[in-house]
């Protein structure tokens, strides 16, 4: 069954905006597990712009899943995922003036710094993907580093303005997943998935995860957290059997 990874970021977004101590994204990570998230995926950022480390460590002593901590691969970042060890880390490029995790990483550029921090982070107990484009240079070079995952990027594919480019970048995605799943890699997709263009990704048949964050943390402002994690795990277990 396909699973869905909720991305909280972005009740502590809100939280920061304010200074306050609400919306607590650890108590909404609880609550998304009730409503059948599967795990719970936050990035702590170097600027810390949303999330914060007592958000990760308060996650870590609390969750009933699994939590998927989404960090740079940088040593302070290494050493932080080390002492308080999630079962997943994603590695994800960063940038400070991106307002959003831009791009992938380029794995094939910096496949010996990357292979350091796999091997750090897998001593340490932890299951590591990589965050790429969905681009078959960067999944040898993935493969290659020793990752045992690796995330597509869905950005550009969500990003796409006509139906014309949405299935290039569709079809760039299946051919993707395709690659990784001969090479045996666990593939996950996300960014920018929404309630109106999950289906077609989530029906890419090697995709065993979609990590999904802004979607749902916007329609709960309307609809409650449980409508919105189930609608999409609901979206998404029903294009993955047809
Ligand atoms: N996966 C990764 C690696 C990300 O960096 C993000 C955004 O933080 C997401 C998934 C979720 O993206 P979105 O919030 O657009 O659903």
């Amino acid at each position: 069954m396909i699973k869905l990874g909720v991305n909280v970021d972005h009740v502590a977004t809100l939280r920061q905006a304010r200074g306050e101590r609400y919306p607590d994204p650890v108590a909404w990570s609880l609550e998304a597990e009730k409503a059948g998230a599967d795990s719970i995926t936050v990035h702590l950022r170097e600027d810390r712009r949303h999330i914060q480390e007592r958000d990760v460590i308060a996650l870590l002593a609390l969750s009933q899943t699994r939590i998927n901590l989404e960090i740079a691969a940088s040593p302070d970042g290494v050493a932080w995922a080390l002492a308080h060890p999630p079962s997943d880390c994603c590695l994800v490029p960063e940038k400070r003036e991106e307002l959003t995790t831009e791009g992938g990483l380029d794995v094939q550029h910096h496949g010996q710094k990357i292979r350091e921090v796999i091997q750090a982070l897998t001593q340490g107990g932890i299951r590591v993907s990589l965050f790429i484009d969905p681009v078959e240079q960067q999944i040898h070079a993935a493969k290659a580093c020793g990752a045992k995952v690796v995330e597509l990027h869905t950005g550009r594919y969500a990003q796409a303005q006509d139906r014309e480019h949405q299935a290039k970048e569709l079809s760039q995605l299946k051919q993707a997943a395709k690659v990784a799943d001969g090479l045996g890699l666990i593939v996950h997709a996300g960014h920018g998935l929404h309630y109106h263009n999950v289906e077609e990704v989530a029906a890419i048949g090697p995709i065993v995860e979609l990590n999904i964050g802004h979607a749902i943390i916007s329609r709960a402002v309307f609809t409650g957290l449980t409508e919105a994690v189930v609608t999409m795990k609901q979206l998404m277990r029903a294009a993955a059997v047809r």
